[in-house]
């Protein structure tokens, strides 16, 4: 089966702060965001992949990885929905095509998880995301951060990405999001406001999103442990 990836890269990762964006963090001696693309990169299925850079980005086109030449680049926008949307128009796939957007901050993610999504959207429906069976006990707290009440955790998922869907449904969705002023924070979720129902696809909580410094020490140990680095 051939796809298209899209990986939105264009944040500014404030909760990781400093100047230098998360997704170029070293971690084992390659930046993040390479470490996110390797698995597309080796993949034959991969027809081409486009990744939504900030306007001002002067790092990217720097990477040993930005040779290959089914590699594309476009200008990400305010909102990661934004800049999924600019990468989705450009990557060249076509409306019935399937496209995998994955994000630049998660670089430890497994070759079987990646088999797992793939095998499950081509049985067809809504497309199909990772994601993770909610494992601790959810608290709903008041401004004070004192708990109001435990929330039910049965059937609650943490969606994580790769996320996989037919490039024209999805750009559908996006746009139909933006003018209704909606702001998605996952593809499916604009998907979803269309009616669409995604199938979640087991993940590994390996595959995290570095979203904070402790979070590299982390990573660098999970790609280590494969040998990698
Ligand atoms: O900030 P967060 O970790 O949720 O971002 C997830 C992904 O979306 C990151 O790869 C980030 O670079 C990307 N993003 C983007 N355009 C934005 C905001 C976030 O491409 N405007």
């Amino acid at each position: 089966m051939r796809y298209w990836l899209v990986m939105p890269a264009a944040g500014s990762g404030q909760r990781f702060g400093g100047d230098l964006p998360k997704q170029y963090q070293l971690l084992a001696g390659r930046a993040i965001i390479e470490w996110a693309l390797a698995p597309f990169l080796a993949d034959a299925r991969c027809a081409g992949l486009c990744v939504a850079l900030a306007a001002d980005d002067a790092r990217f086109a720097q990477l040993p990885a930005t040779s290959d030449p089914r590699l594309r680049t476009v200008h990400g926008g305010a909102q990661r929905a934004d800049s999924v949307a600019a990468a989705l128009a450009g990557c060249g796939a076509g409306a019935e095509d399937w496209v995998l957007v994955h994000d630049a901050a998660r670089p430890c993610l497994a070759s079987e998880e990646l088999e797992r999504l793939l095998a499950a959207a081509s049985q067809g429906g809504e497309g199909a995301l990772l994601a993770l069976p909610l494992a601790d006990t959810l608290k709903r707290s008041g401004e004070d951060d004192r708990v109001q009440r435990t929330e039910p955790r049965e059937r609650l998922w943490r969606a994580l990405t790769p996320q996989m869907f037919r490039a024209g449904r999805l750009l559908e969705a996006l746009e139909l999001a933006r003018a209704a002023g909606q702001v998605p924070t996952d593809e499916a979720q604009a998907v979803e406001a269309m009616g669409g129902a995604p199938l979640l696809v087991a993940g590994s909580a390996l595959n995290i999103k570095v979203t904070t410094p402790a979070d590299l020490a982390l990573a660098e140990a999970i790609l280590r442990m494969r040998g990698g680095g």
